[in-house]
């Protein structure tokens, strides 16, 4: 034990705001089968998920929902932690960021960092909105003075808040980030963050706020709560023992290996965060991972927009390790991925249920047939039995070489590569006809050794990803536990013949994609997703790439005035709008329903996206889309308008 080599991989802590959607699922999963991977080859792992649960939307959704911030995430938590249970996640531990040894963690951090000049108090004037809790910049301003949210008189504040100097170490992390080309996966997000962020030059990063309580206290000056990020971004660390007697966890395992996140939240990873480890004098992860967006055809995911896929309805109705196969083999290295129905079962029915459940039955159910339920003693040996072996033989290695490059998509491609071929062996070597034959009686024995001695290659490399069907198959194999069923002690023809087999009914049912898709339609009823949730939310701040002054003048905004205005029956989220658009009327549909009534809207002025393709919702034709603007859970949603009243039909630019 003492000499193992080490693996810490991490996700991200999610924030309890709500249930999980199948992307956080994603993350997870993709943890967990490296996590489970890198175990299996000897390795002392330590996999690590949670929860983030400051911050003012939770203080937010904490009151709406009329409890204490604490009771609302306690009761999120719980379902989060059953999630993992029932994806199967093998997670060794699990930080709160509401737990005690985290909380004295950051505090120690923050004092330190403050002790040694790197964190430092400054003041800026705001424009502040009493009852609405927020600070404006000049230009956010309605009317010059007053809150945009609210319509109400803003006063002029001096705020103070505490800084950390990311730019002291910007020279030190650019250069980390050329000598260690590993460090930001893939490698474009390294040029992004080198030439968006670092490279113009870091500002310094506001990490205290004084306007909400929900927060880490700032030891010395307890009008402040931490800001999240740095609260975040170091249960890396606390959960580890950083900065307490029992650190041991801490020397074992830091740095990590692998911090997996999504790419939203790259820059956080890659800049604040090695910063943060700099001042501290630590060492820095070895890896930080910036996997793609799983997608719904024409926008993300996102939890308040009605659109989320919930996890616990897929594993539902088709297992856990249909969600598990999907998720690691749809979504390609790096890049975004897109979830539909027909794709997943599409995924069930030819992966699972044809290439590899069909392999595996028809293995079984021959040797229970012709061999008694025993596997034979390999007889004599054919050129195709020798490529089929030589394929077998060299999967291993593939798939570790994969797997280090974080390519779980591809490892599982080229296991399926062995389910194909030996899917074909059997077309191949007629084993039903040489079952015929009392001569052929050795060659029958081979091909059914082999059959089965490549699914024992095949399930034990599936361990990692699809757990609870690989020990299924082994079992019904007949593959003792132990050695057999390792992956470094794969090594061909080491079957143990006489094991018995066991024939049960199909681990991967076909599924009729007709009736299914049918009986989901009808399932979701009026489930229409909101207008804005078909349309694609655009990247964060963080990640958008700059465009050209063309590309914004494809866009026709314009002024439109709300003429008329009504509910689309049987939509929950749609309202249907009459625009006149100059001397032009106007149909538009737009996901607003729960924000205004139709009487809020007749009247006013709204910005128009005039030249986007028209798209049929509820069998009504929408021309354009107004423009809203939001807060990441939609709690709070405006649409816009101008400050002073103009005509409708001019341009907006
Ligand atoms: O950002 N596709 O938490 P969060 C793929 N608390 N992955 C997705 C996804 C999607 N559609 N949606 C979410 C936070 N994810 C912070 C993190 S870490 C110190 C603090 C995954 O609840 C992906 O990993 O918004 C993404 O980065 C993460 O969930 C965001 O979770
Ligand atoms: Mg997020």
């Amino acid at each position: 034990m003492e000499n193992k080599k080490t693996y810490y991989i991490t996700t991200p802590i999610y924030y309890p705001s709500g249930k999980l959607h199948i992307g956080h699922a994603y993350t997870t999963v993709a943890a967990d089968a490296l996590a489970r991977y890198k175990r299996a080859m000897g390795y002392d792992v330590y996999f690590l998920t949670g929860t983030d649960e400051h911050g003012q939307k939770i203080e937010r959704v904490a009151k709406q929902a009329g409890v204490s911030p604490k009771e609302y995430v306690d009761g999120v938590v719980e379902t989060i932690v059953g999630l993992w249970k029932l994806l199967n996640i093998s997670n060794d531990g699990f930080v709160r960021t509401t737990d005690e040894y985290h909380v004295a963690c950051v505090q120690k951090v923050f004092k330190r960092l403050y002790d040694q000049g790197d964190i430092y108090k400054a003041s800026y004037k705001g424009h502040y909105c009493t009852p609405c809790e927020s600070f404006w910049l000049e230009r956010q301003l309605a009317e010059g003075e007053c809150c945009p949210d609210c319509g109400r008189k803003t006063e002029v504040v001096e705020e103070e808040s505490y800084f950390f100097r990311l730019s002291k170490y910007a020279p030190a992390l650019i250069a980390h980030i050329r000598a260690h080309p590993e460090f930001i996966q893939p490698v474009s997000r390294a040029n992004e963050m080198l030439n968006n962020f670092l490279l113009p030059g870091l500002e310094d990063l506001c990490v205290s706020r004084t306007t909400f309580k929900w927060g880490i206290p700032v030891t010395f000056d307890d009008k402040h709560v931490v800001y999240v990020w740095i609260d975040a971004l170091s249960n890396y660390i606390s959960k580890l023992g950083y900065l307490t007697a029992d650190h041991e966890a801490f020397d074992r395992y830091w740095p990590a290996d692998v911090h997996l996140v999504g790419k939203e939240i790259v820059r956080f990873h890659t800049i604040v965060w090695p910063i943060l480890l700099m001042a501290l004098g630590l060492e820095l992860p070895k890896q930080v991972f910036g996997h793609g967006w799983l997608v719904l055809e024409g926008g993300k995911m996102s939890k308040s927009k009605g659109n989320v896929v919930d996890p616990v309805e897929l594993v539902g109705r088709y297992g856990v390790d249909a969600i598990r196969y999907f998720l690691l083999r749809e979504m390609p290295f790096g890049a975004d991925g897109v979830f539909t129905n027909e794709a997943l079962i599409a995924r069930i029915n030819t992966d699972l249920a044809n290439d590899f459940g069909n392999l595996l039955s028809r293995t079984v159910t021959m040797i229970q047939k012709y061999r008694g339920s025993k596997v034979p003693e390999r007889g004599a040996l054919l050129a195709e039995d020798e490529a089929l072996e030589a394929q077998a033989a060299a999967l291993p290695a593939e798939v570790d070489s994969l797997m280090n490059a974080l390519k779980l998509p591809d490892a599982l491609q080229e296991i399926w590569k062995l389910v194909g071929a030996c899917n074909k062996y059997i077309d191949v070597t007629r084993p039903w006809l040489l079952a015929k034959d009392e001569g052929e009686s050795s060659r029958l024995d081979s091909v059914l050794y082999n059959l089965a001695e490549c699914l024992r290659f095949i399930c034990v490399l599936l361990q990692a990803f699809l757990p609870q069907t690989a020990a299924e198959a082994l079992d019904r194999l007949g593959v003792s536990e132990g050695r057999l069923r390792e992956i470094p002690e794969l090594k061909y023809g080491q079957f143990e013949s006489g094991a018995c087999v066991t024939a049960r009914e199909a681990l991967f049912p076909r599924i009729d994609m007709q009736k299914e898709l049918a009986e989901l339609k009808a399932l979701k009823g009026d489930a229409e997703p909101a207008e804005a949730a078909k349309q694609p939310e655009s990247a964060p701040e963080e990640t958008r790439a700059l465009i050209d002054y063309e590309d914004f003048a494809k866009l026709d905004l314009r002024l439109a005035r709300v003429i008329a205005c009504e509910p689309v029956p049987k939509s929950k989220h749609l309202l249907n709008l009459t625009l006149e658009v100059g001397n032009e009327t106007r149909t538009v549909l737009s996901g607003i329903k729960a924000y205004y009534t139709p009487d809020e809207l007749v009247g006013r002025t709204v910005v128009l996206v005039a030249n986007l393709k028209p798209r049929k919702l509820c069998g009504i034709e929408s021309n354009g889309m107004i423009l809203c603007a939001s807060d990441e859970g939609d709690v709070h949603l405006s649409a816009l308008t101008t400050m002073a009243d103009m005509e409708s039909g001019l341009k907006v630019r």
